[in-house]
Order: structure tokens, then sequence, then C-alpha cells
């Protein structure tokens, strides 16, 4: 298996004055594999995944995307690796929907007429075609959800760093986000969720890993 992102001996806390968050974290998040985290109310699944994209820097410990240290590519890192933030709003800043999802290809120069068939078939697997003129943040909290995973998935990264995507999302909804990120796994796609929704282990995946005081466990 290809390691696409590594976390080593990684400490992080949020100030000198408190308690390290992440305490000795390892974490291979191979090419191909799907891997959820698991935890109590304020584990520490966000500022893993924080962490791992390379938004919190750790006080001791590396994270290595394709075994060489995040910070030193991080203008490409931020192309390989799509974050999604557990609070959706976090990552808005365009007026409307159809933008906030087509901004990751417009980045990349792709032509306006192959953006759009990428948003409009995302939207429509995501069911929010209805909203594409709609301005994010009036969104309802499920809606907000979709969107912030369809301007991820929307440019297909080669690392999916996903902070409770089903959060909100009724049974259908949730199938379907699964479906999708089991498609792009199969494609070679390297995902890790971070989440508390129970649902979440009727499905199948490759790994569910827990943290526990600070450490990643397998479950
Ligand atoms: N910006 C911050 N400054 C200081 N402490 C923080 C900050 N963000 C999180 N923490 C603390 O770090 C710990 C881990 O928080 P984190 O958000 O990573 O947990 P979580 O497992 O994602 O929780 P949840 O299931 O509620 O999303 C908590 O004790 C939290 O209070
Ligand atoms: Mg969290």
């Amino acid at each position: 298996m290809v390691t696409k992102l590594q976390l080593r001996n990684v400490w992080f806390r949020y100030s000198r004055e408190e308690d390290y968050v992440l305490r000795g974290v390892e974490l291979d998040l191979g090419e191909s594999e799907l891997t959820v985290v698991k935890g109590p109310n304020g584990s520490g699944k966000t500022t893993l995944i924080l962490v791992a994209a390379g938004l919190l820097r750790p006080e001791s410990g590396e994270v290595l995307l394709e075994g060489k240290s995040i910070y030193e590519q991080l203008p490409l890192a931020r192309r390989k690796i799509g974050v999604s933030f557990q609070d959706p709003e976090d990552q808005f800043f365009n007026a409307t929907v159809y933008d906030e999802v087509a901004f990751a290809l417009r980045q990349l120069k792709i032509s306006e007429e192959v953006v759009r068939a990428r948003v409009t078939e995302i939207a429509r697997r995501l069911g929010i075609e209805h909203l594409l003129s709609k301005l994010p943040y009036r969104l309802s909290g499920g809606e907000k959800v979709k969107v912030a995973l369809a301007s991820i998935l929307v440019y297909e990264p080669e690392i999916l760093l996903l902070d409770e995507p089903t959060a909100y999302l009724t049974p259908e909804n949730k199938d379907e986000v699964i479906r999708i990120l089991k498609e792009l796994k199969e494609c070679g796609r390297s995902v890790l969720i971070a989440t508390n929704d129970s649902d979440i282990a009727k499905y199948p995946v490759d790994r569910v890993l827990k943290i526990v005081n600070g450490k990643l466990f397998a479950d």
C-alpha cells in the first residue's frame, strides 16, 4: 500500500497553559483507503483533521505528505488535500452555492464549460441543484453540509479529510455520501472521516480508529 499522509509521534496543544489534545499520534493514510476516526466530543477528532491537513502545526512530531514534510509543500498540499470543516460556514466565502462549488475548479484554470458540467454533476449526485443560486449562509444545516462536501468532491483531491461529513443528513443522504466516498476510494483516493455518527458503523470501511486520551487506536 502506498502511504499518502503520515503523522509521526504528533503532539499538539492549543496553548502552553493547556493539556495536549494529541499525544504521540501515529497515523498512516494509504492510497485507496477509507478510514473512520471515532471518539467522544472533545477527544480531538477535529484537531486531528486540522493537523493532518497542515492547518495547525504540532509542537513536535511530523506530518508527511508523500514522505516529505507537509509544511515544505504547502501550496501543492492545499490542492492535494481536500478538507471539510465541522462547521461548514467556516469554509464558505462565495456569494452563491454555485460559485462555492465551482471555486476550486476555477483555480485550476479549467474552462467554464467543464466547470459547469462538473458542478452540475456533483450537485445532482448530492441533490443540491435547486440550491445553486442561493447564498451559502442561508442554507439549512444539512444543505450546508452537502454544499461543503460538494465543493471538495468536485475537484477530487487525492486526499480527503472530512470532519463530520454526515452531520444533519438524512439516512438517504448519508448513503449517497458514503457511496460517493467509496467510489473515490476505489479510484485511488485516500479518505479520512472524523465522526461521532454511529450510523457510519453500518457501512463497511477499511479501518475504524478511535481517539482516546489523545492517542489513536484500532477500534
Ligand atoms: N481553538 C481552540 N483553542 C483551544 N482549545 C481548543 C480549540 N479547539 C478545540 N479545543 C479543545 O481541544 C479539545 C479537542 O477538541 P476537538 O474539537 O478536536 O474535539 P472533537 O473530538 O472534534 O469534538 P466534537 O466531537 O465535539 O467535534 C477539546 O478539549 C477542545 O475544547
Ligand atoms: Mg469535532
